[in-house]
């Protein structure tokens, strides 16, 4: 709780004394000098120390607030959010939405964080999760007519996510399946689903959106690819991480209560005009086999149609890259 106050405290980037934070904190100046020194050293922040000016975050931090989120969100998200729920730091916002639907969250709950410590990515990859640089979503859904109605909703996640970022103004996203979000072909976000219940029946799904709004060099050495954020795209026009988060819920909580009506057949056609990497050669890596073709788009279940030597294969899962050379 106190460092959540010192952080807001300095979230600005101005100095702010150890005096006035002492007393608004109700500590002596050690106890803040640690507390500094602490919440530096654990969120990786860069708070300079200048003596008799006090401590200030370099180029302050844009921290999620509940009200601004919610005011700007439109009524039909608004009366579809049953809950918002903001961590400083959690392990993983997909991990805490399953266990909370364990003891009974209903849909409509939003589970988001300033900061994963375990964030997880597709194919058991980490995903790096810095402090108050991103956006790391997660939100419950319930349907009843088990796995097979949620054929493609990773996909239509997609569309609800071009056109979030479409919505802040930022251009040329595009999608590549079965669900990167691109810009210039590096990675904007990830989407991970994850299910809990009868696959025949109702279950559960937790759809995880990790979006980068504006991420340091520095904290994302750890990723192995090429990546992006809306900050590098949009300039000083970039939103504040609430807004981002906003229009996220905005687009998403409408799509995932009409899904299980409409399927993604309702979102092919968007997905299609969003996509990557229609009409070029590609490779296909399933983990057990590579094939090469040119992507074709999706069918209405959401499988990628690849063109092969052999005939259009429909696939259901794997990972695809742009064919060296081409
Ligand atoms: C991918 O590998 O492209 C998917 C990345 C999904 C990351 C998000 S961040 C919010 C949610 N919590 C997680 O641990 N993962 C997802």
């Amino acid at each position: 709780m106190a460092a959540t106050t010192l952080l807001n405290l300095l979230a600005d980037g101005e100095f702010c004394s150890g005096q006035s934070l002492a007393d608004a904190l109700g500590v002596s100046r050690t106890a803040v000098w640690k507390q500094v020194n602490k919440i530096a050293a654990d969120l990786g922040l860069d708070i300079e120390t200048v003596r008799g000016r006090g401590y200030r975050i370099v180029g302050g931090i844009d921290l999620l607030n509940k009200a601004a989120v919610r005011a700007q969100l439109a009524a039909p998200a608004r009366s579809l959010m049953s809950e918002l729920v903001i961590h400083e730091a959690v392990d993983s916002t997909n991990s805490d939405a399953l266990r909370r639907a364990r003891l009974g969250a209903v849909p409509g709950l939003v589970c988001t964080a300033e900061q994963q410590t375990a964030g997880r990515g597709r194919r058991g990859r980490e995903w790096v999760s810095p402090f108050a640089s991103n956006i790391y979503l997660s939100v419950l859904w319930q349907y009843e007519q088990g796995a097979a109605a949620l054929e493609g909703l990773s996909l239509a996640v997609g569309v609800a996510v071009a056109r979030a970022l479409e919505a802040l103004s930022v251009p040329d996203v595009r999608l590549k399946w079965p669900n990167d979000v691109l810009h210039n072909g590096a990675k904007l976000g990830g989407i991970l689903l994850e299910m809990e219940g009868d696959a025949a029946g109702p279950c559960k799904v937790v759809v995880g959106i990790g979006l980068n709004v504006a991420m340091s060099r520095k904290l994302a050495l750890g990723i192995d690819q090429a990546w992006t954020d809306i900050a590098s795209i949009v300039g000083d026009a970039a939103p504040a991480r609430s807004h981002v988060l906003a229009a996220l819920l905005n687009e998403l909580l409408p799509l995932l209560s009409a899904f299980e009506a409409r399927g993604f057949a309702g979102y092919r056609s968007h997905w299609q005009g969003l996509d990557a990497y229609g009409g070029q050669t590609v490779v296909l890596d399933t983990g057990s086999r590579q094939m090469a073709g040119i992507a074709r788009g999706v069918d209405e279940r959401g499988a990628l149609l690849l063109e092969t030597s052999s005939g259009v294969q429909t696939i259901y899962g794997g990972e695809i890259s742009l064919r060296p050379g081409t």
